[in-house]
């Protein structure tokens, strides 16, 4: 047994805010694991904090041009917050910026620098001669060379998820000015990971076979048996902790060096907080070490991470890894930038009160063996069939009962019948089966089989039907005595998962939460006489109309809402590759291109509106883009510059037909790449009753750059 578990979650990118993505990859899982452990009793810390160094930063300020600190400020904030509102139970939500972080960071490098573990090289790095700075990876976009994605990124490709260094992108160009960088020559420390590899085949490859999930296991193995190179621990940029050597100027370490000793910060923060010591919890053996991220963190957490922490000498290693794959969103990737996304601070104002139904999906549908689906239909489902009907009716039950037949006192035991015992047996067998499913990760099973204790519940009182023995009081009482016992040890089990519902449920039994995971083994020592308090339905049904709502946020319109009638195109997932919408974005399952009239958004107020800069422009140049039948490169005079907008219009115009038109642009759109163009911009079209796309133009000319107001 361990003497003490330190237990991690990805540090979030301080760059925007959270989505239900990143709750099921990293954070719900790990919430749920540490309040059991916390529940057994057991010597656990839990650390988090935002991750503020990086090209996801500077990118960020950049593009609201603003100061990275600014961004960081801002979403640290947000996170933090979001995070307190949803119940992640961190003991510290730490930040990559204090100053405790930058010399544990320090030191660690000085440490690994001291024991000659890093190589000094010279190297050719791509370098913006217009921007004339280094490029971080994420700066550098050109074509991948595994799948063709003329998107890709320096360090990956999003298309086939190919891990890539900026020298492998075909055409590349910098996306500070769009021009084509150039190597040069500048000094690096490495960290030689390939000397790592015998020692990684024994500690991973050997040793994590049977323990570690196999979707983490194969991509490691992957890893390994594909040969390991050194890897950059410094990078030329002006944003990250400086390196502490006097040969370094302008020099920083690299974010994915800093990041995970995060973990290690917070903890040396939350020990000087609560007077501990934090070595306890990453150096002691009879530590456990577990780090919960996403499946596009597993290698920085299985091999970069531990080879640190391995070379530098003094700290334990994880003891597992139980990386999550990804959560889609009705059918496509959560994306940020196109906006494609739950957020949580969003759900939280929108649902107040309804923390764990999002705990109670999430939970059920999360990524743990391969990528899975949220959709607010199945969430609407899961509140009303599951919550609604299983566990809350079982609960609502004796809550009704015992007020009317016992004046909402428990009442007494009497001689139990078998079936009581049988029941009360099975009762009992439920925590240790869920805390061995908790303690193997298996959380979509363990919530299930919390819900197995409400359906017990429902099933034994409707094969009792207390409600028709008014004749037979002690029976009755001896019902309601056990279904008392089966409402409290539910309200144990359920504390890792929804933690609001159990404390409700604890109030409503007058507990004062200083029950354990052991006391679930119990069934009966909710004592006779206790005074129920009144609480509240514990869910309540959510209408169609508020599922309609939020899907018409995403731009999806449910099947209800889809009228069929022969002008409509409802263009189908399995074109989405090929199908763009007019801005050059793939279409969402569901998505439809119809004459049908949406319902009115959400209103806006008066400054959401002047956000927008419309504008009439003329089309100066049309031609088509290569390879894609549906978009258009237009050349556009806006009157305050020329400039190339992507459209996806190809199928409803020709280009010659188009040049001279004046069109509206909504013009401070954030520029993207669209088939390797750099797209500024979107042209405002509506649909005519065929389907067709029309242009919107003055009624007479204006002049070019004549804002829309
Ligand atoms: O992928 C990300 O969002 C990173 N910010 C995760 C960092 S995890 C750890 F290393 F801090
Ligand atoms: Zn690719």
């Amino acid at each position: 047994m361990p003497k003490r578990y330190t237990v991690t979650s990805a540090l979030p990118y301080a760059n925007g805010p959270l989505h239900i993505g990143h709750l099921a990859g990293a954070y719900l899982p790990a919430d749920i694991f540490v309040r059991y452990l916390r529940l057994r009793g057991e010597d656990v810390v839990y650390v988090c904090g935002s991750d503020e160094y990086g090209a996801a930063i500077t990118i960020k300020a950049k593009k609201e041009g603003t100061t990275p600190k600014a961004i960081i400020d801002k979403y640290h904030a947000m996170m933090k917050s979001a995070f307190e509102r949803f119940g992640i139970a961190f003991d510290i939500y730490h930040r990559t910026t204090e100053q405790i972080h930058t010399e544990t960071s320090q030191a660690i490098f000085l440490k690994l620098h001291e024991k000659g573990e890093f190589e000094v090289l010279e190297s050719g790095q791509y370098f913006d001669e217009v921007a004339s700075q280094f490029l971080a990876d994420r700066y550098i976009m050109g074509t991948c060379p595994k799948c063709g994605n003329e998107n890709a990124y320096g360090d990956q490709c999003e298309k086939c998820g190919s891990s890539l260094s900026p020298t492998d992108l075909i055409n590349p160009h910098s996306t500070l000015s769009g021009s084509k960088p150039v190597l040069k020559k500048t000094k690096h420390w490495y960290l030689p990971m390939n000397k790592y590899e015998n020692w990684l085949k024994e500690w991973i490859v050997k040793e994590k076979q049977n323990t570690w999930k196999t979707n983490v296991y194969g991509q490691c193995k992957s890893w390994i048996e594909g040969g390991l190179q050194a890897r950059a621990m410094t990078r030329d940029l002006d944003w990250g902790i400086p390196v502490p050597l006097p040969d370094a100027d302008g020099k920083v370490l690299y974010v994915w060096l800093d990041a995970p000793i995060g973990y290690i910060s917070a903890t040396r923060e939350w020990a000087k907080q609560n007077n501990k010591n934090w070595e306890d919890y990453w150096k002691s053996p009879d530590t456990e070490l577990y780090h919960f991220v996403g499946k596009d963190n597993i290698v920085f957490h299985c091999i970069i991470f531990p080879i640190i922490l391995k070379a530098h000498g003094e700290f334990i290693l994880p003891t597992n890894v139980p990386a999550n794959e990804f959560l889609n969103l009705e059918g496509d990737k959560l994306s940020t930038s196109r906006n494609w996304a739950v957020w949580l601070h969003e759900y939280l104002d929108e649902f107040p009160d309804k923390q764990d139904v999002l705990r109670y999906v999430l939970g059920s549908i999360l990524p743990e063996t391969k990528d899975s689906e949220f959709t607010w239909k199945d969430y609407q489902a899961r509140n009303n069939n599951e919550l609604v009907a299983i566990l809350g009716n079982f609960v609502n039950r004796p809550n009704n009962l015992i007020p009317k037949f016992f004046e909402g006192v428990v009442p007494a035991q009497y001689e139990l019948s078998d079936y009581d015992k049988a029941t009360l047996t099975d009762l009992a067998s439920y925590p240790d089966k869920i805390g061995d499913l908790i303690k193997n990760f298996k959380f979509r099973d363990a919530l299930a089989e919390v819900m197995n204790v409400a359906r017990l519940g429902n099933k034994y009182l409707a094969d009792t039907e207390p409600w028709k023995i008014k004749n037979n009081p002690e029976r009755m009482a001896t019902i309601l005595n056990i279904s008392v016992q089966i409402i409290a040890n539910l309200s144990i089990l359920l504390k890792p998962f929804l933690p609001r519902t159990a404390e409700k449920l604890d109030k409503m039994l007058g507990f004062d939460g200083k029950l354990t995971w052991e006391d679930a083994k119990n069934t009966n020592w909710v004592k006779e006489g206790t005074i129920l308090q009144k609480m509240d339905l514990l869910f309540e049904k959510i209408e169609d109309e508020v599922i309609e709502k939020q899907m018409q946020k995403l731009g999806v319109t449910s099947n209800q809402l889809s009228v069929t009638n022969n002008q409509q195109t409802t263009i189908s997932n399995k074109q989405e590759t090929t199908s763009n919408n007019r801005d050059g974005e793939p279409l969402k399952q569901n998505q439809t291109i119809s004459n049908q009239l949406i319902a009115q958004k959400d209103e806006i107020n008066y400054d959401d509106f002047t956000k927008l800069d419309i504008r009439i422009a003329t089309i100066v140049a049309a031609e088509k883009v290569a390879k894609a039948d549906k978009l258009l490169k237009l050349t556009l005079d806006t009157g305050i510059d020329t400039r190339i907008v992507v459209s996806g219009i190809a199928e409803h115009f020709k280009p010659e037909e188009i040049i001279g038109k004046q069109i509206t642009l909504l013009a401070n759109l954030a520029p993207r790449v669209i088939r390797g163009i750099e797209s500024k911009g979107m042209i405002l079209t509506a649909l005519d009753g065929n389907g067709k796309l029309r242009f919107l133009h003055p009624s007479e000319a204006v002049m070019n750059g004549a804002t829309v107001a």
